[in-house]
């Protein structure tokens, strides 16, 4: 049987990039359109050497997903038979500042998406939704059930693409979409060849956790110590970014095998919530550095607890998580010890 064509959008950056190698060594011939806003092309790079033979299967398209004639040119070089959305802006803050920017490049990028794969016949999605859906959550573990609100703008488009994907597949039932509701991705490929690089002061945990331990930052700031919880600190369900890579190519498999799936959703977690402090010591661990911290109050819009129910993935997609946050940690630091200034160097981040 020929392999299949897999068009991926945002495929240079963190999650995109282990996604695409997980592809590569599955044997599909994969697209990247990907505008490098957030990435570097060295991604790419390493993720050919990384699949070997296979690498020959990867094609990059330095494209926006707005360039309505350029993403048209992308899809008439070739017939694909599944798209995976990973392409967006992500940080939350930087939404609640500049919330047109995200309305306009993560809306108009996916609703011009939408209509190319339309146009060329290609009606087969796996769409990055995020856990940030479910807000403060009423209960945990979530399910994909639970009521879905919007604290930001970023979680405002992600809430929306949904909504617009559950209405194309009710328009035209020859669309299937898988809908990925992914919590707290971290880590690396072992190999520690590609990982996280985030583009200014990092947003998230780890890799604020990481910049501290290589020397690039002096602390890590705790957003609260006075929640429900164990220790005081927020708790969240962070997942190796290799299972979530996993989790894509199920939902692809189930894209492909089940005829009669419209539009799914499902969450990628591990089911286990871990707080910050938890996170802190198992990096220690696995570094052996001392991550200095300053302890601060709440961070506004931040959850007390969120971890996912994975039964519905683990029960229809044959899928669930292997590592642990040991494991996780382990390879974040092999990433970052190797790579302490991500894709770049010193200037390239000054
Ligand atoms: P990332 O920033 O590393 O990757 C996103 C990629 O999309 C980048 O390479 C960027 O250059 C590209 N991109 C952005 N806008 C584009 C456009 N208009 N046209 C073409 N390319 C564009 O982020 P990531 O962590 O890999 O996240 C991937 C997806 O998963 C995003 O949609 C994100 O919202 C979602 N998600 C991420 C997390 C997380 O914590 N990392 C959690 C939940 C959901
Ligand atoms: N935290 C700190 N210090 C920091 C960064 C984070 O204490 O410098 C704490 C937060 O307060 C929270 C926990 O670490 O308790 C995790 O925070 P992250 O920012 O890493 O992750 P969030 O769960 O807040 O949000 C992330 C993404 C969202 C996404 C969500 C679910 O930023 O976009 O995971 O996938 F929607």
């Amino acid at each position: 049987m020929a392999a299949k064509n897999i068009l991926v959008t945002g495929g240079a950056g963190y999650i995109g990039s282990h996604t695409v190698l997980q592809l590569l060594q599955e044997g599909f011939c994969v697209v990247v359109v990907d505008n490098l806003d957030n990435s570097s092309e060295e991604a790419i790079r390493r993720v050919v050497q990384l699949a070997g033979d296979a690498g020959k299967n990867l094609s990059f398209a330095k494209v926006d997903l707005r360039d309505k004639e350029e993403l048209n040119k992308v899809f008439a070089s070739k017939k694909f038979d599944a798209v995976i959305h990973f392409a967006g802006l992500k940080a939350v803050g930087e939404s609640v500042q500049k919330p047109l920017l995200y309305y306009n490049n993560n809306l108009v990028g996916t609703i011009t998406l939408l209509e190319a794969m339309t146009a060329h016949g290609c009606k087969k999605l796996v769409f990055s939704s995020s856990a940030t859906v479910y807000g403060w959550p009423k209960q945990v573990p979530c399910t994909e059930e639970l009521p879905l609100s919007a604290a930001n703008p970023y979680g405002r488009t992600k809430l929306v693409i949904e909504d617009i994907c559950r209405d194309i597949q009710k328009s035209d039932s020859e669309w299937k979409i898988i809908l990925l509701r992914y919590f707290n991705p971290v880590g690396a490929h072992p190999s520690g060849c590609i990982g996280e690089d985030p583009h200014g002061t990092p947003n998230n945990l780890m890799p604020f956790i990481q910049q501290v331990a290589v020397g690039r930052r002096s602390a890590l700031t705790v957003y609260g110590t006075d929640y429900s919880t164990k220790d005081g600190t927020g708790v969240r369900d962070y997942i190796h970014v290799v299972d979530l890579a996993d989790g894509h190519i199920a939902a692809l498999g189930k894209l492909f095998q089940d005829n009669c799936i419209g539009c799914e959703v499902y969450n990628l977690g591990t089911g286990k919530g871990t707080s910050v402090l938890e996170i802190v010591t198992a990096f220690e661990k696995a570094s052996g550095k001392k991550i200095p911290l300053i302890m601060a109050s709440r961070r506004p819009g931040d959850a007390e607890i969120v971890y996912a129910s994975t039964e519905k993935a683990e029960h229809e997609l044959k899928w669930r998580a292997k590592h642990g946050i040991m494991e996780m940690c382990r390879d974040q630091w092999n990433w970052a010890s190797r790579n302490p200034w991500g894709y770049g160097s010193p200037e390239s981040h000054s």
